[in-house]
């Protein structure tokens, strides 16, 4: 079945060569969605994959120092935005801001959750959710896959038409298990390793 993967690149590779080399090995054509979510300065469309951001500004424009637009990204080729990563450790007020200026500039939001408490201003059903427990985040200890079911559940529950993405330490040994119970996944550490990551997603 079609799944979307997304690729949070988060702040690496450190040099431009590896990052074309990256874009190169995944733009391939594969029965998936898949966004890859570079650092800013590395933002480069491709033939087959979506192209997203892993963070936003909420103006368009104006004196706010070493910020990127909505517009600024979609002008770059960006479809997609990650928001609210629990790195960034942003305020709720803040996210909510971020995800109305996406929105309103036709940018599809990935929203990132760790708490089901945070569900409580997503109103539009394009949105897609990323729940990732922090536990799991970059530990290499993903939950079970019975505790991201019954959360992946919960989530539908309230939010019926919205795609629900995990995050959290997917692998190449756990993503095809974990791609059979819920709508995608956001790959953090193994979407930077070019053969784990393309045998995720071929
Ligand atoms: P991870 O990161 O896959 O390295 O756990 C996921 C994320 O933080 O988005």
């Amino acid at each position: 079945m079609k799944k979307i993967i997304v690729a949070n690149f988060k702040m690496n590779p450190p040099s431009l060569k590896e990052a074309n080399a990256l874009f190169k090995a995944y733009d391939i054509k594969t029965k998936h969605t898949i966004i890859l979510c570079p650092p800013f300065v590395y933002l480069r469309k491709g033939k087959y994959y979506a192209l997203g951001a892993q963070n936003c500004f909420y103006k368009n424009s104006g004196a706010y120092t070493g910020e990127i637009s909505p517009t600024m990204l979609k002008n770059l080729g960006c479809d997609y935005v990650i928001l609210g990563h629990s790195e960034r450790k942003e305020s709720i007020e803040e996210i909510d801001l971020k995800v109305k200026a996406c929105l309103e500039n036709d940018l599809k939001v990935i929203l990132c959750i760790s708490e089901l408490s945070q569900l409580k201003n997503v109103k539009d059903k394009s949105i897609i959710i990323a729940y990732e427990p922090i536990s799991a985040i970059g530990t290499g200890k993903a939950y079970s896959l019975k505790d991201i079911s019954r959360n992946y559940n919960s989530i539908k529950e309230r939010l019926k038409e919205n795609k629900i993405l995990y995050g959290g330490s997917v692998t190449n040994k756990n993503a095809k298990d974990i791609l059979d119970i819920v709508d995608g996944v956001l790959i953090g550490g193994a979407s930077i390793h070019k053969q784990e990551f393309l045998n995720i997603i071929k």
